[in-house]
């Protein structure tokens, strides 16, 4: 049979740049090769969960058992207006992990960023009082958890609500409603949702000082009565930070609080100095001062520099596995990633085309 130009072409690859837009079957996935120590899960942007993002979809479905939503859960998204709710794309979400069988998770409930300016102001624009918005709060949190009760497993109910060193964060919620909010975001979660796991998440927690501030904020959750399922790791990691044993001595301690540990938000930023944290407006700043170094790839030495860091990372993790219940990729490909914001970064397992790199295999072969 003879086949028409398009066809031969797309079969010889030659339209995609060389590489089929789909994996071959034979490629083996994350999900069962760590079937028997954590979940592994990525952030999905609106594209992907939409299937709208057919490159990324046949990967997402076969590689991952768990999904998180990078951006559809947050309040702005979701509660634009006081009293206008936008459930379209966070529907839509949980559908596509129900359709395939995921775990979901829903990030997140409270936090300081992507959070509308109404929110903390009354009718006439000044700020609001504590009442009023632990009733926001309140309501919010009723509305959310409790249209995905039984379908999202777990939520990031506070997200970052630490400084790096360990004391509570000035956010709006501090200043407007005191430390108290904590402990009354998770007893309102729980009631929307009896059974949903929660979970408080933040990142740096592997430094000390503000690892100690996480303890005691578990410490006083708990002696609330809250039942905290887990704590995330965001994994938000550099080349040479953290080291492993400072990814250890983290577990370590959040084990013997009694609480799993998961990695929520893992990637390996490439572009920014080790003494740089996750923190937004340090990252916009960076972008805005520094170059573009890999614009056009990354050298051989960097990918396989990136495949024996992933691989350092994974054996930490395995190490962990009976404390360890999930580790989630902030993102899918390369192109997705967060960590870009306008230059060339090369975070995650998959480049830009969806295809494994390197490291993937050097954590496939962890597994093994
Ligand atoms: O919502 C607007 C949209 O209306 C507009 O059309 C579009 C045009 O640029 O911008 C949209 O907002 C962007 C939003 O992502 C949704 O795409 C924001 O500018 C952008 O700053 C925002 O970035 C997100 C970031 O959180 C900030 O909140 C990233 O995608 C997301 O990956 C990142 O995720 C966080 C985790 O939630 C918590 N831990 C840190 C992690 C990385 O910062």
């Amino acid at each position: 049979m003879k086949l028409s130009p398009v066809i031969a072409c797309l079969a010889a690859g030659l339209l995609t740049g060389g590489r089929a837009a789909s994996q071959p079957a034979s490629l083996p996935t994350l999900k069962s090769a760590f079937r028997h120590a954590f979940r592994v899960g990525a952030a999905l942007n609106a594209p992907q969960f939409a299937e709208q993002n057919t490159q990324a979809l046949n990967l997402i479905t076969n590689q991952f058992n768990t999904i998180s939503p990078e951006n559809v859960l947050k309040w702005e998204p979701i509660h634009p207006a006081p009293d206008r709710f936008n459930f379209d794309e966070a529907d839509q979400y949980v559908e596509f992990g129900r359709k395939y069988g995921m775990f979901i998770v829903g990030h997140n409930l409270i936090w300081q960023y992507q959070t509308p300016a109404w929110v903390f102001q009354d009718a006439k624009g000044g700020v609001i009082t504590r009442d009023a918005l632990l009733q926001r709060m309140h309501d919010h949190i009723l509305a959310v958890v409790g249209r995905y009760k039984g379908r999202i497993g777990g939520w990031d109910v506070v997200n970052e609500a630490l400084n790096d060193d360990g004391s509570l964060r000035q956010s709006h919620w501090m200043q407007i409603i005191g430390p108290d909010y904590l402990v009354k975001a998770y007893q309102w979660a729980h009631e929307a949702d009896p059974t949903v796991e929660l979970y408080y998440n933040d990142y740096s927690m592997e430094n000390p000082e503000k690892r100690a501030g996480a303890v005691a904020l578990i410490k006083t959750l708990q002696s609330n009565g809250v039942n905290l399922a887990a704590v995330g790791l965001q994994g938000h990691y550099k080349m040479d930070w953290p080291t492993p044993g400072q990814i250890d001595d983290t577990i370590d301690t959040f084990a013997a609080l009694g609480v799993k540990v998961m990695i929520t938000e893992l990637d390996l930023d490439l572009l920014r100095p080790s003494n740089r944290t996750a923190d937004l407006s340090q990252m916009d700043a960076d972008a805005q001062n520094a170059n573009d170094p890999y614009a056009n790839g990354l050298p051989d030495s960097v990918q396989q520099e990136l495949a024996s860091r992933y691989a350092e990372l994974f054996k930490v993790f395995l190490r962990h596995k009976g404390t360890i219940t999930r580790v989630t990729f902030w993102g899918v490909g390369d192109g997705d990633s967060w960590l870009n914001r306008g230059r060339h970064n090369y975070p995650l397992l998959f480049d830009r085309h969806y295809q494994p790199k390197p490291a993937f295999d050097t954590v496939i072969a962890l597994a093994h």
